[in-house]
């Protein structure tokens, strides 16, 4: 039988892991599969400086600047789309199903935004749509969630889905440094997107966690409705007294079941989290990823691993490969649907809005120390039926006690249990109106997983 064609799009970090897993393992993946698979092709924009790596990496395929060339080669039967970036991805992509033939991608941001149309694409054409590697790098979660979970009704997930944010926030836990000077370092290690803003301002972690809602209750893609905060403003000594509490703060993903007044709805949501430091998911350091699942059967499961690197996601992205060689000329039918559930089973869940989401809620309240000023506060809480877990307040630093002409200003950090977003905004709002409050309240969500 003849050998399987991959043909790339884009032969970078991704690329070359790919092509180099499938060169090194040919004869353990022929095993797996019962077909050789090559990497034939890759189109790049810089032809002579890929031509070095393949031959660096002792990888014999052709390179072109023709992207068109590979997705309408006849001679290609899987094309990996590993460019990155919205555009000509997408239309790439779709010529490519146009042409009968099947498709991985590494792009998260394409699945996010692009998916429904993209699956349904797939299923005109009657090819395959593979995205592992799109989310958790090496982890397979996605085929985890979609196969492995298939006999759950899957109740939530949580996950450090972005590595950079995770290695930034290990450094300022770990290291007691700044957002900024930590930053630095994970650009120079090459960890941060090309636009270092998606993995800090959580857009990385969004698009990865539409794929995984929508694969987890059987939702259409919905990333324009997704709650997102990063962990720019994530400050030190939040980071400290959070440990005192006994809680670490991880940029975490969320997706979550709920019942309401009007019907079945979910959460979803991407922020900076205090979660309790015996958790397994606080313990998750540096550019590591894991991906926490709940399902009514089974309980939680837990998958960890490399969310990044040119072998990991290459890893994900050959498991695609071997995946497809196995069901080409299968009956459409009898394949895995992109999203787990059939396509015409889609249910259009509901995202809440921000403020009708519910967690639990550590606040950093800068006060005057003066008599009364814990009463008022406290009392505001009361009104709102919000009820406090703890409340540590913290001595006054030295300069600003030094400073005689103003008053002394305090931290007070509380805990609260669960409530209502929008009725905690409401208290922080008296509370940023009471005279002896001079600045801004810190807000960070609570979750106990
Ligand atoms: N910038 C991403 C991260 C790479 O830090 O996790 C993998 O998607």
């Amino acid at each position: 039988m003849n050998s399987v064609k991959v043909g790339l799009l884009g032969f970078g970090t991704v690329g070359q892991g790919i092509a180099t897993i499938l060169t090194r393992n040919a004869d353990e993946i022929t095993r797996r599969t019962g077909r050789r698979v090559d990497v034939t092709t890759a189109a790049v924009r810089n032809v002579a400086k890929a031509e070095a790596a393949a031959s660096a990496a002792g990888v014999d395929i052709t390179i072109t600047d023709d992207a068109m060339s590979v997705v309408n080669n006849p001679d290609v039967d899987i094309v990996c789309e590993v460019m990155g970036g919205e555009q000509p991805a997408l239309d790439l992509c779709l010529t490519a199903l146009a042409h009968g033939k099947h498709v991985i991608t590494a792009n998260k941001a394409l699945v996010a935004m692009h998916g429904n149309t993209l699956f349904a694409a797939a299923q005109k054409y009657k090819v395959m749509f593979g995205f592992e590697p799109a989310v958790a790098g090496g982890i397979p979660v996605i085929k985890a969630v979609r196969e492995g979970l298939a006999a759950n009704r899957i109740e939530s997930l949580a996950g450090i889905i972005n590595g950079t944010g995770n290695f930034i926030l290990t450094a300022m836990t770990d290291q007691g440094r700044d957002f900024d000077d930590v930053l630095d370092e994970a650009q120079a290690l090459g960890y941060a997107e090309a636009d270092p803003s998606f993995d800090v301002d959580g857009i990385d972690a969004a698009h990865k966690l539409t794929i995984l809602a929508s694969i987890a209750f059987g939702m259409p893609l919905k990333f324009d409705e997704l709650m997102i905060e990063g962990i720019r403003d994530i400050k030190q000594e939040d980071v400290v007294h959070a440990n005192e509490l006994g809680y670490a703060v991880k940029h975490l993903g969320i997706a979550r079941r709920r019942d309401t007044d009007t019907g079945p709805a979910v959460e979803l949501r991407v922020h900076p989290t205090l979660i309790p430091q015996r958790q397994l998911l606080a313990n998750v350091h540096g550019v590591m990823n894991a991906v926490l699942v709940e399902g009514d059967a089974v309980g939680q499961t837990l998958y960890y691993g490399p969310g990044a690197g040119s072998e990991p996601t290459g890893s994900a992205a050959v498991a695609d490969i071997t995946d497809m060689v196995r069901a080409m000329g299968s009956d459409p039918s009898h394949q895995v649907p992109p999203l787990a559930f059939q396509a015409d089973a889609l249910q259009d869940l509901p995202v809440l809005k921000p403020d009708d989401i519910e967690c639990g809620y550590y606040l950093r309240i800068t006060a005057e120390d003066k008599p009364g000023v814990m009463a008022d506060i406290a009392g505001i809480f009361g009104r709102h039926n919000i009820s406090l877990e703890a409340i540590l307040q913290k001595e006054p630093d030295a300069i600003n006690a030094a400073d005689e002409t103003t008053a002394t200003l305090l931290p007070i950090v509380l805990l609260s249990h669960k409530v209502r977003e929008g009725e905690m905004r409401a208290a922080i709002a008296e509370v940023e109106a009471l005279p002896c409050v001079p600045s801004p309240v810190t807000l960070l969500r609570v979750e106990t997983l």
